[in-house]
């Protein structure tokens, strides 16, 4: 178990689309264990496997309140069934957004499956912040961001923001 390295934007891997897991291997055992251990270093409540820079199609979440409650997920190949009508505005951020947060509307309510890690078929309706964090990683496996729902203005702002950061660590 380890703690890996965050993928931050302007990072291209962040728009790749991510592909299917096709067996439970000790490689992905060993994955999941390692995307949990970052996102609780992090914290955050929820990391796709992209961002520790391996496009595959594996999600950890846990939107627990407290520490001592630990209620881990790990979600192989989620995908959405049905979303509500009704929508609903959470604050969100990003592990490859560091302290950047807007406001973003999506569905209140989701249906979703995924296997988990014994390789069985879950499926799981969620609302409130399970819900938009759902939506929010699943769309991480297919190269999409929170900033993509922001106005353009607000987009180029971030973005601007983080590639004159990364030039600076790159030393130019
Ligand atoms: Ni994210």
């Amino acid at each position: 178990m380890s703690i890996r390295p965050l993928v931050i934007i302007p990072d291209s891997k962040l728009r790749l689309t991510s592909e299917p897991v096709k067996d439970i291997t000790d490689e992905i055992r060993r994955l999941a264990d390692d995307m949990l251990d970052t996102m609780y270093d992090a914290p955050g409540v929820g990391l796709a496997a992209i961002q520790i820079g391996v496009p595959v199609r594996m999600v950890t979440m846990d939107v627990s309140k407290t520490d001592d409650e630990r209620q881990p997920l790990v979600l192989i190949n989620p995908e959405i069934l049905w979303t509500s009508e009704e929508r609903r505005v959470y604050e969100e951020g990003c592990l490859s957004i560091p302290e950047y947060y807007e406001e973003v509307e999506r569905p209140d309510r989701v249906r979703f499956r995924y296997m988990n890690l014994q390789g069985e078929t879950v499926e799981q309706d969620a609302d409130g912040l399970m819900a938009t964090c759902v939506q929010h990683e699943i769309d991480h496996l297919n190269g999409v961001l929170f900033i993509d729902y922001l106005s353009k203005l607000k987009r180029d702002r971030v973005m601007t923001k983080f590639k004159k950061a990364a030039k600076r660590e790159a030393g130019a």
